[in-house]
C-alpha cells in the first residue's frame, strides 16, 4: 500500500472526482454502472475472470480520467492494493531508472506494476512516443495477464492504439483485447459543456453578439 502510495501520479488524479458524482449522460451511462461493479464485486471479477480489467476509449472529456479517478479511490477504500498512473508517467519513471542505472529503484517501480492488484493507467497512447516504450508496456501486460486486471484509458480504439504504437502496436492491442473489456464512451465532451456555459455568460456580458 505504501508503495501504491508512492508511485501513483497523484497530480493528476482529479481531486474532486468520485464514481458517486459521476453524472450519468447519454453516451456514457453503461461505463459508470461497469466500473461501479468492477470496484463493488472486484473479488468476484477477479474469480470468475482472473485478471479481466477495463478498457475505457472515447474523446476528450468524457470523464475516463474522472472513472479511473472514482475506480482508484474505492478500491483503496476497500483496501484493494491500485496505482493510478498516467501512461506518460509510467514510460517517464522507465527512462529516468534507465539512465541513472537505480536498481533498488527500478525493482520497486516493477513490484508496483507487476504487483499491484489493480493498475489504472491514464491515458495510453497520450505519451511522447520514443523505441523501447512498446516492450515496457507488453512486459507489464503480460506478467499481469490472466492474474491482476489493468483498467486503461485512452483516446485510441484498440485499432487506433495498434498503429500509435509502431511495429508492436499488433502485440499490444491484441493482449490488451484478451485481458480488458472495450467499453467507448461518446456523447458530449463535458468540457465543451463548460465551454458552452463560458459562452453564455459573454453573451450576457457583451451584448448584440452574433
Ligand atoms: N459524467 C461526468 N460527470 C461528472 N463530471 C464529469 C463527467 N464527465 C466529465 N466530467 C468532468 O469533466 C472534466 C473532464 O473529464 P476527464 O478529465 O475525466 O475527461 P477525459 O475523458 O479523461 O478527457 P481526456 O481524454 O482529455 O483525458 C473533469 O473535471 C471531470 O470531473
Ligand atoms: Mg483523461
Amino acid at each position: 500500500m505504501t508503495l501504491c502510495h508512492e508511485f501513483t501520479s497523484r497530480d493528476k488524479l482529479l481531486p474532486a472526482a468520485t464514481l458517486g458524482n459521476y453524472n450519468k449522460r447519454n453516451g456514457c451511462a453503461n461505463a459508470i454502472k461497469i466500473a461501479n461493479n468492477f470496484v463493488d464485486t472486484y473479488t468476484e471479477w477477479l474469480s470468475e475472470r482472473p485478471g479481466l480489467g477495463l478498457y475505457l476509449n472515447g474523446p476528450n472529456g468524457l470523464g475516463k480520467t474522472h472513472l479511473l479517478t472514482g475506480m482508484y479511490k474505492a478500491l483503496m477504500k476497500r483496501n484493494v492494493s491500485a496505482v493510478f498512473m498516467t501512461t506518460y508517467h509510467m514510460f517517464q519513471r522507465f527512462k529516468e531508472v534507465g539512465k541513472v542505472n537505480d536498481y533498488e529503484y527500478e525493482k520497486r517501480l516493477l513490484k508496483v506494476l507487476y504487483g499491484c492488484e489493480v493498475l489504472l493507467l491514464d491515458d495510453v497512447g497520450g505519451e511522447v512516443p520514443y523505441d523501447s516504450r512498446a516492450e515496457k508496456l507488453l512486459d507489464v501486460i503480460n506478467v499481469r495477464s490472466q492474474k491482476r486486471p489493468i483498467i486503461y484509458s485512452s483516446n485510441f480504439t484498440t485499432g487506433g492504439l495498434e498503429q500509435w504504437m509502431g511495429n508492436q502496436g499488433k502485440r499490444i492491442a491484441d493482449r490488451i483485447l484478451e485481458n480488458a473489456i472495450t467499453i467507448t464512451l461518446d456523447g458530449e465532451s463535458k468540457r465543451g459543456l463548460i465551454n458552452d456555459e463560458h459562452h453564455d455568460w459573454l453573451a450576457g456580458r457583451v451584448k448584440g453578439l452574433e
